[in-house]
């Protein structure tokens, strides 16, 4: 059965509303008005209300409607809280790029072309890359469509949503896109889609009554029997579920296992409704689990806690995988694996699996929510039962040879084993809050542990990451050598730590990347560990690794305040010291933007060192890496501008210092990244030149021109100290660059900068013709732009040049 048919009509004429403003309109007329008839729609709607099904049944629409149409492309994304990781900006923008590209009878040369300079170099794709793609695939369209369910729950914190949503908008200005977005009520949106076309969903009553009416047989024999009583149920939880319309199938659940008419009735009483109704129907859905048989209750608690409590979501196989483990068993059992209808029937409607993704997860975020808050009342002890279970799936006996020796000896270990790569990767994260008050259950981790074979291969395991397609030794580029010991750093285990070292476990031993366990505690941030360590006076503070980076140097990179602080405070650790590429923490501090760290680093002459090994030195503002490059030149190409702001303050950094291996000048670093506040805070130093040129006669202008960045270009043009048409090396100017890249607003802003509209130089014409292929503008408008009437054989070129 389609969606469609599964519900209500008036959801499904609302979809097909708002394709009506096209459907009607025949190609021609489409494209005649195109630029004034974007679709834009947000559905903002309350939890539960029925968002996603509307997607689906809009996606569902679309595709029976023009699937065999070639000119048209539809591409959706359904964003979800809980892949809020992999769910980045490139990633969302890729996508949709796959989606239009497989759609066309061959696959485009843009695509072609991206995949394979990114496959050569094993690169990813930049945000710029992908969306210029994505342009060139959106033109071969007469029109597309883009459907997003959730905006909301896609990451805010890395700015993904941001960059996401602004590309989007910018693809409608460009491109023919319909856009058609859900949200939550009450987020941001509703503000940034102001001027769209929104409507708000919410279930009617009929839609629930169509849902009640498919439904209905699924409660009791003398409820089946009566329609006055159907009528009587139907009644109720249409009035409870105001709108809400996950509800409705908690309140239909809630009444499947009501015996008597007395018990429906009261049952039916206390529905319960209002703003606390999800709550209370967990609650009741919880209720009713703890009253199956024995077997079951237990099977919901355990399926319930592993999706509540996992660090990512998880596969239907993984978790069959995790619920056959019985401890101290030499391997899986196969006849032990539960059948995955059987784990979502006992969960009492909690529960729900994924068709495409084969991912099992809660049926709503707020079931997630609910369960995150009340754990500890339904499943009191589920990260240490996880805990145990990981360890005794990677204490198996096919585990016995440790690692593997080669990537496809690794693969097939992770393949047959389904649980292998996540409780490797998360045993310990499961472990490190569990342990603190369960001795046992330290105890138990300390032993396996204690076994090489385990420890290595878990960390192989935990290690392993395939960084492109055709990353070829990934699996043996692990360190090797690690400890237990390490392990148990590496997670912040603390008391684990303190049993290994009991047992007379060596602290301070190195893996074959020469880190020791004081180095990845460090790294990691686990302040108590770090400080147990310390204090056994067994472990050298200040090691070096093969990559010459000490703990604090790790330490640093990764913004740990307080352990940099614990390390400094030593006084046996070298504050500023160079690792083998000659940064030292303050540079790796400033270069990942960690600015707290920055503050401390650059404060160590008042850092209190024990005055007995007195190592801790000052550390120098302004050293230089094997590179040439300073703590400001990595601020400014990150764009840190609070780092950039305290190196500044320092006095002692020189502002202007060029690195040696491509001659850029901080401010070209952050022009070229186009991070404005820090280009204006270089600017307003005065101890800049703002038109110095690098290595190979690139200007800070012709950085920012060529990748778009239009508010740099203007801060630089307004100093009036840059040159707008300066020719580097290979004589290409700022203009060329943004003309190349179809950057317009940089174009217009430097034509108009540009008296003699760069056109006197031989090639001149060649670059307007560019500019105006890649802007989807005429030669023409870009040269009434700059005030110059064209020759009249410019026609004749332009038309060469577009082959019309
Ligand atoms: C958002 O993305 C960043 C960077 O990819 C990641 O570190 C962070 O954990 C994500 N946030 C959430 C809530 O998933
Ligand atoms: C945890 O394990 C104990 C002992 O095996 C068991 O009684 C309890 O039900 C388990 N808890 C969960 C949430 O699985
Ligand atoms: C792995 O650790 C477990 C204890 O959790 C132990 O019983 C098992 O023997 C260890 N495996 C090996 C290979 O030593
Ligand atoms: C790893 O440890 C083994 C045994 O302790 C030792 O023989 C070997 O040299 C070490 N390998 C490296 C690369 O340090
Ligand atoms: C420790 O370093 C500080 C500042 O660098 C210096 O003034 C002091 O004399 C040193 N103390 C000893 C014992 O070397
Ligand atoms: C670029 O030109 C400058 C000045 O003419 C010259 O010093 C520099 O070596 C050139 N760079 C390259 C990479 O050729
Ligand atoms: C160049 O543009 C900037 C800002 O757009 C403006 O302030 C400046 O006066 C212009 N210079 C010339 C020579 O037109």
């Amino acid at each position: 059965m389609t969606l469609a048919h599964r519900f209500s009509a008036p959801l499904l004429a609302l979809a097909r509303l708002l394709l009506a403003q096209h459907s009607h309109t025949s190609d021609r007329e489409f494209n005649l008005k195109l630029t004034n008839l974007l679709l834009l729609c947000i559905l903002p709607g309350i939890p539960g209300a029925g968002k996603t099904i509307l997607t689906s049944i809009l996606v569902e629409e679309l595709t029976s409607r023009f699937h065999d149409n070639e000119n048209i492309g539809i591409a959706y994304l359904y964003c979800n809280f809980r892949r809020r990781e992999e769910q980045n900006k490139n990633n969302l923008l890729a996508s949709l790029l796959k989606q239009l590209a497989r759609h066309q009878p061959i696959l485009p040369e843009v695509v072609k072309d991206l995949y394979n300079r990114h496959d050569a170099q094993r690169t990813r794709p930049s945000f710029d890359e992908i969306s210029r793609s994505l342009q060139s695939t959106i033109a071969m369209y007469s029109r597309v469509f883009i459907v997003i369910d959730a905006l909301d729950e896609c990451n805010v914190s890395d700015g993904s949503r941001t960059t996401f949503l602004s590309e989007l908008f910018s693809l409608q200005t460009k491109c023919t896109v319909n856009l058609f977005a859900t949200s939550r009520f009450g987020t941001e949106f509703s503000a940034i889609f102001s001027n769209s076309l929104s409507l708000e969903i919410r279930a009617s009553e009929h839609d629930v009554r169509r849902f009640l009416d498919g439904h209905i047989l699924a409660l009791p024999g003398f409820v089946r029997r009566s329609l006055d009583l159907q009528e009587e149920v139907k009644g109720e939880i249409v009035k409870a579920v105001d709108g809400m319309f996950l509800l409705a199938k908690l309140h239909l659940d809630s009444l499947s296992g009501k015996k008597s008419l007395k018990a429906l009735r009261t049952a039916l009483k206390n529905l319960p409704s209002g703003s606390d109704a999800y709550d209370s129907a967990y609650k009741d859905a919880m209720v009713r689990i703890e009253g199956q048989i024995a077997d079951e209750e237990e099977l919901a608690k355990q399926v319930l806690s592993w999706i509540t409590c996992a660090k990512r979501p998880l596969t239907t196989t993984e978790l069959q995988h995790a619920l056959a483990i019985e401890t101290g068993e030499s391997k899986l059992d196969q006849d032990n694996l539960p059948d995955i209808e059987d784990l979502v029937t006992v969960c009492a409607g909690l529960v729900t699996v994924d068709e495409q993704s084969n991912i099992i997860r809660l049926v709503h975020y707020t079931t997630q929510e609910y369960f995150r808050r009340s754990q500890g009342q339904w499943f009191p002890g589920a990260e240490a039962n996880i805990t145990e279970s990981c360890i005794a799936y990677l204490s198996f006996e096919m585990f016995l040879q440790g690692s593997c020796q080669t990537d496809e000896e690794f693969e097939e270990r992770v393949q047959s084993n389904q649980l292998f790569a996540y409780a490797a990767q998360n045993w310990g994260h499961h472990g490190c809050m569990a342990v603190t008050s369960d001795h046992d259950l330290g105890v138990t981790v300390a032993d396996f542990l204690k076994k090489e074979a385990n420890v290595s291969a878990s960390s192989q395991g935990l290690f392993a990451v395939k960084r492109w397609s055709g990353d070829s030794r990934y699996s043996q580029r692990t360190p090797k050598n690690i400890t237990g010991v390490h392990l148990a750093a590496y997670f912040g285990i603390k008391s684990v730590v303190q049993l290994l070292l009991d047992n007379a476990f060596e602290a301070d031993s190195q893996d074959t990347d020469g880190q020791t366990p004081l180095s990845w505690a460090a790294e990691n941030g686990h302040e108590t560990v770090v400080k147990l360590l310390l204090k056994t006076d067994k472990v050298e503070a200040d090691s070096k690794d093969n990559n010459g980076q000490t703990p604090l140097s790790w330490a640093a990179s990764r913004g740990h305040e307080a352990v940099v602080k614990l390390l400094l405070q030593t006084g046996e650790v070298e504050a500023d010291s160079k690792d083998n590429n000659g940064q030292t923490p303050l540079s790796w501090a400033a270069e990942k933007g960690h600015e707290a760290v920055v503050k401390l680093l650059l404060q160590t002459d008042k850092v209190e060192a024990d005055p007995k090994d007195n190592k801790t030195d000052k550390v120098e503002a302004d050293s230089k890496d094997n590179n040439g490059r300073t703590s400001l030149s990595w601020a400014a190409e990150n764009g840190h501008e609070a780092v950039v702001k305290l190196l500044l303050q320092t006095g002692e950094v020189e502002v202007d210092s060029k690195d040696n291996k491509y001659g850029q000048t901080p401010l070209s670093w952050a022009a070229e990244n186009g991070h404005e506040a820090v280009v204006k805070l270089l600017l307003q130093t005065d101890k800049v030149e703002a038109d110095s040129k690098d290595n190979n006669g690139r200007t800070s202008l012709s950085f920012a021109a060529e990748n778009g960045h239009e508010t740099v270009v203007k801060l630089l043009l307004e100093t009036d100290k840059v040159e707008a048409d300066s020719k580097d090396n290979n004589s290409q100017t700022p203009l060329s660059f943004a003309a190349e890249n179809g950057h317009e607003a940089v174009v217009k802003l430097l034509l108009l900068n540009n008296s003699d509209c760069a056109i006197e130089s031989d090639d001149g014409w060649a670059v307007m013709e560019l500019a105006a292929f890649n802007t989807h503008n005429s030669v023409e408008q870009l040269l009434v732009t700059c005030g110059i009437p064209e020759p009249e054989d410019l026609y004749g070129l332009q038309s060469m040049f577009l082959g019309n």
